[in-house]
């Protein structure tokens, strides 16, 4: 299957026989070639970004990018060379000569002879655009104060001022910042590490973790975020089973013995969805004792998440609709009483409990300026309220911590077990 991909690749990037032996090809940025002075057929190697890409019957029209220009180079190139892989955003190097363009709208274009697909751009096929966070933030998303402060290690010269102005922190997520830019491109996602100064020696916690994240506009319900969360939790997984199988058995065989039949089991069920209230109502009946005594008001601890997934059949469950004072400031009020609840949703999974953390976003000015001053939050998050201010659209997303996916997925009961090199209270070896 992988040999007959790549045949078809080679052949496709062929020229129609007889083929002269064709020169060196100069290596040229998009801006040089569009500068290019002499058209008369000189052979051009492009490399860039896929900016569009126009199929006609007999035609294919590329605009490709590399950063050098804001004008993309028009590649025009034989309808054979239509495939599935050239679509936006995937990376390409284009082969051709360089010729004068028919049309007004351009000098030259090229006349694309190969074309080698560099690096497909996967996350188009699910619409999802990836966005680079930043690791160092001002703001504490989640409230809970469990923040790394960055400070220069020597003092800068005026040692009452901050290197950046302001208080500065090791981020403990980005969504904020994907939500800025779900505005813009409407369905984002982040990946990379994430920091918590959580005092806990846990086997699902370290204070430097990688976290998934991703930022949805236009969602009204839980019900569509929990959708995603399900298919990326399932398409992920089944990606691994069949790419790794080997490394997966391993750890399957030695580590943990019938942990295939279980993920089996996750991934041919629906996965279930029960509100807060249910499952306290639950643990309450549960004739198991536990160390916290479960309570409406009071948050799920690990003991009580794992109860929940083995009372559902090993089945991951979505635990909905948490009360309004456990969650931050951003989740979207559910407007109901006397148990005033969040649209919040945490997919709690076999082995772990908590993988995933999400909600619907408080997208309403007025509900969220409320929130902010009952906090006291309103000057650091007035840009955030800002959002609300401009247009703004019923919006939802979630995180899902990588450590923990792979805990779920291999069966490894510590967090500690998936990483090289883990942080947590009292140790940062290396
Ligand atoms: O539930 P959390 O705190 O959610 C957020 O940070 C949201 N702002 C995400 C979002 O909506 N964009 O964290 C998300 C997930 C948890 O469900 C858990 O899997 C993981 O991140 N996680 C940790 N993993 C390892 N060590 C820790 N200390 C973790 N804290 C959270
Ligand atoms: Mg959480």
């Amino acid at each position: 299957m992988f040999g007959a991909r790549c045949l078809l690749r080679a052949l496709r990037s062929c020229t129609s026989a007889p083929c002269p032996r064709p020169k060196p090809s100069a290596r040229l940025s998009v801006r040089d070639a569009l500068g290019a002075r002499s058209t008369n057929g000189e052979r051009v190697k492009v490399q860039g970004w896929i900016r569009s890409v126009r199929s006609q019957k007999e035609v294919l029209f590329l605009h490709i990018n590399d950063g050098s220009s804001l004008e993309s180079l028009q590649v025009v190139a034989d309808s054979s060379f239509d495939s599935r892989e050239l679509a936006f955003g995937s990376s390409v190097e284009v082969q051709g000569q360089l010729v004068k363009s028919p049309s007004k709208k351009q000098n030259v274009e090229l006349k694309a002879e190969k074309i080698e697909i560099v690096g497909n751009c996967d996350a188009k096929d699910s619409g999802f655009v990836h966005i680079h966070t930043p690791i160092i933030t001002s703001n504490d998303c989640e409230g809970a104060g469990e923040l790394f402060q960055v400070e220069p290690s020597s003092k800068v010269k005026v040692p009452e001022e901050n290197f950046f102005n302001v208080p500065a922190f090791l981020t403990v997520s980005g969504q904020l910042h994907l939500e800025v830019m779900s505005g813009a491109f409407t369905q984002v996602f982040t990946f990379g590490p994430t920091f918590r100064a959580e005092n806990s020696q846990s086997r699902r916690h370290l204070a430097e973790f990688y976290m998934v994240e991703a930022e949805i506009s236009f969602v009204e319900s839980l019900q569509d975020l929990m959708q995603v969360m399900e298919g990326l939790f399932k398409t992920a997984t089944m990606m691994v089973l069949s790419n790794c199988t080997e490394d997966v058995e391993l750890c399957h065989k030695f580590i943990a013995p019938g942990q295939k039949d279980r993920l089996e089991h996750m991934l041919k069920n629906n996965f279930l969805i029960i509100s807060y209230t249910e499952a306290v109502e639950i643990l309450k009946q549960a004739s198991q004792n536990f160390t916290f005594t479960p309570e409406w008001g009071v948050d799920l601890h690990t003991e009580h998440e794992k109860y929940l997934v083995k009372h559902c059949g090993n089945i991951p469950v979505f635990v909905i609709n948490y009360p309004l004072a456990l969650k931050p400031f951003y989740m979207r009020d559910n407007e109901d009483g006397p148990q005033h609840t969040v649209a919040a949703v945490d997919l709690l999974v076999p082995g772990v409990g908590e993988l995933f953390g999400g909600s619907l976003r408080e997208e309403r000015y007025h509900f969220l300026e409320q929130r902010l001053a009952r906090s006291g939050l309103t000057e650091a998050y007035q840009w955030y309220l800002d959002l609300r201010r401009f247009g703004s659209v019923p919006h939802g997303g979630f995180g899902m911590g990588f450590e923990r996916y792979l805990q779920c997925i291999l069966g490894i009961d510590n967090i500690k077990d998936v990483i090289p090199f883990p942080r947590f209270t009292h140790s940062c070896v290396l």
